[in-house]
């Protein structure tokens, strides 16, 4: 090895040399999802932990330099941990039945499994450690959010859909029933068995969440809203409207809604699928 290379990979382990980098040994991992992780420089001790999670046809490297994650992480010094999707088409597989239960060897495992090993080897922090995820990303964040409740402090998705919603018990599947706003039939004791049955017995604390969701979205229908909503409201055993209501917040055509706590909406009028992200507003939600 040249010096050079020597000097290279010796200023990445410390994180002077910042950039995006492929782990390859971080847990067990059927659906062979890959990890990356981004180390900004002088990286505190106890650090935050984000996952960005990629949308359909995205890719780690894709998301890290579309979004502002990268950017606020040099800011806030955070680490940032981007999986990629193993699947063709590079959507989350967030259909099968696997997926949708704790520890069950699919790609929601796979990126528990990269929050273990981080947490571990940079001795993050286990308390502060977050997820976003935007489309199939935000169908994920959900998944995680109910099958490791205890690993997540915090999850904000944009324009992704109920845990369970996209289930078809396949792989990867695309359910146009959910995507086409197709399930109201479901009652919120139904939609809340989903998260109940990712992690059975669990009755300890839950991330909080945030929701984003466009009112024109053609490609996950705007009933999604509801969706969740229903969802986490009877999870948390909140009421199924807002306790609090703010139009133009956090700018003109949204209102953001406060069920509870832990659960907040963010309803754009106007907008459609991929609500634009808010890194600034990610930051104060999850506190960083
Ligand atoms: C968003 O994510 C939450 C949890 O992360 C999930 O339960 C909710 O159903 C998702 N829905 C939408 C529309 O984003
Ligand atoms: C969608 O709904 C129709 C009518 O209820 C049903 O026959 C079909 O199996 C559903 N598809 C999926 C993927 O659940
Ligand atoms: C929560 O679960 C634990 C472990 O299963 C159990 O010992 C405890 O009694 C449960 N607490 C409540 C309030 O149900
Ligand atoms: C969602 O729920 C609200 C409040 O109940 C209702 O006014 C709205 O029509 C619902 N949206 C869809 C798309 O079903």
């Amino acid at each position: 090895m040249k010096l050079s290379h020597l000097l290279l990979s010796s200023l990445s382990v410390h994180g002077i040399c910042a950039q995006l980098q492929e782990i390859t040994n971080f847990g067990s991992n059927p659906s062979k999802a890959k990890m990356f992780i981004y180390i900004p420089a002088d990286l505190p001790p106890n650090p935050a932990i984000l996952v960005g999670v990629h949308y359909c046809t995205g890719t780690a490297r894709g998301y890290y330099n579309g979004s502002p994650y990268k950017r606020l992480s040099d800011e806030k010094k955070f680490l940032v941990i981007y999986p990629e999707s193993p699947n063709s088409g590079g959507c989350w597989d967030v259909s099968s039945r696997a997926t949708l239960r704790r520890d069950g060897g699919a790609d929601s495992n796979a990126i528990a499994n990269m929050v273990r090993y981080a947490v571990d080897r940079y001795k993050a922090d286990p308390a502060r450690v977050y997820v976003i995820g935007e489309s199939s990303g935000g169908m994920m964040a959900s998944i995680l959010a109910a099958a490791y409740p205890d690993l997540f402090a915090a999850v904000i998705n944009y324009s992704g859909v109920a845990c369970g919603c996209f289930f078809t018990d396949s792989v990867a599947g695309w359910n146009s029933n959910c995507s086409g706003g197709r399930m109201n039939h479901l009652t919120p004791e139904q939609w809340a068995g989903w998260v109940y049955d990712a992690y059975p017995g669990y009755n300890g604390t839950r991330p909080r969440m945030q929701i984003y969701h466009g009112s024109v979205d053609t490609t996950i229908a705007p009933a999604n809203y509801n969706y969740s909503i229903a969802q986490w409201t009877t999870v948390f055993g909140y009421p199924g409207v807002p306790v609090e209501e703010s139009a133009d917040t956090p700018e003109g055509g949204y209102t953001t809604q406060v069920f509870g706590e832990r659960l907040t909406g963010v309803y754009a009028k106007g907008v459609g699928h991929g609500v634009p992200v808010h890194g600034d507003e990610d930051m104060k939600f999850f506190g960083l």
